[in-house]
């Protein structure tokens, strides 16, 4: 911890004085990026509906494998009409080159460790892994990795000790106060995760039963403000600690993201995910308040990825094809 404050004033000091070499010179091709993030509070069913229907039917479009090959420096990407041609650069990161991504690796399909899964990033796997890894490639850098607690994913993108933060993170009006998202890639909602043999249909049946989640997500926020069950929150460092905690029997159900959620349960025997809607939550990336230069730079990546099929297809390898 003493550490940090020279780490942030050497972060302050070289903030903004450097940028990436090159520039790639892109076009978006049809798709605006999408709807401005709601914050999970905001978020009503309809509105969530709405979008997913809309990504739905983006979706029909062609996804070709591996839609995203890297553009050399200044190539026109998918140049369908050059009238609002973005250009994307590296400008905006804190060390020139090098895009730092602040995670924490223990969230399949969305980040973990698995050496099977190539990705060129260490033994780092998932969604948003690749999605950052090609948001890097667009502003010409390389994409660096920094697995850290979740909760402290945060205050290190407001210090400037990482330039984003990319963990299957919620929008929320919390964060919002501390750091800015980009446009939202992905949507999704809390689960229950409880054992196969429980009789439990919702969140009304857990008043005064103990309840993991991981330290500072949505799940612990949602249960911690409830004052119905507030009580039996049990916060572990890992999502699937609190799941073998269940599985143990050491807690009585499990609050969690839908797509970990099931992997968590394909992994664990005599599990299972209440079908009940809890919360609808949209994810987004994470960046130092006020760091406009970087969030333009990948909300526009972000959008040829969109318009391109490399997200869809990305999303596909982890989740869709199983
Ligand atoms: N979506 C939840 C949140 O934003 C959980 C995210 C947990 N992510 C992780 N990589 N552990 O709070």
């Amino acid at each position: 911890m003493k550490k940090t404050l020279s780490v942030f004033l050497a972060a302050a000091l070289a903030f903004g004085m450097m940028a990436c070499s090159n520039a790639n010179t892109t076009t978006p091709a049809t798709e605006a990026p999408a709807t401005e993030a709601a914050s999970a509070e905001e978020v009503t069913t309809e509105e969530v509906t709405a979008e997913a229907a809309d990504a739905e039917t983006e979706k029909a479009a062609e996804v070709g494998e591996g839609g995203s090959e890297d553009n050399e420096v200044g190539e026109e990407v998918s140049a369908e009409s050059s009238d609002d041609a973005v250009v994307i650069t590296g400008a905006g990161v804190k060390t020139a080159g090098t895009l730092v991504m602040s995670t924490n690796a223990e969230f399949p399909p969305y980040e973990y460790h698995d050496s099977a899964t190539d990705t060129g990033i260490g033994d780092f796997a998932g969604i948003d892994v690749e999605i950052a890894k090609a948001i890097a490639e667009k502003m010409g850098c390389e994409l660096k990795i920094e697995d850290i607690a979740f909760d402290s994913i945060v205050p290190q993108v407001n210090s400037g000790m990482a330039d984003m933060g990319m963990a299957g993170m919620t929008v929320t009006e919390d964060r919002k106060k501390n750091v800015d998202f980009s446009d939202t890639y992905a949507i999704s909602r809390q689960v229950i995760v409880v054992k196969e043999d429980s009789e439990f249909v919702g969140v009304e049946d857990l008043a005064g039963k103990r309840i993991g989640v991981q330290q500072g997500t949505t799940g612990d926020i949602l249960a911690s403000g409830d004052k119905n069950i507030s009580e039996g929150v049990e916060r572990y460092n890992k999502a699937m600690e609190a799941i073998q905690s269940l599985s143990q029997g050491m807690v009585d159900a499990v609050i969690v993201d839908i797509e970990p959620a099931k992997v968590f349960v394909s992994e664990v025997t005599g599990l299972k995910i209440l079908d009940q809607e809890y919360t609808l939550e949209e994810y987004a990336i994470c960046v130092k308040k006020g760091n406009t230069e970087l969030l333009d730079n990948i909300n526009a990546a972000l959008a040829v990825l969109k318009a391109d099929g490399t997200l869809d297809a990305i999303v596909d390898k982890y989740i869709n094809a199983k």
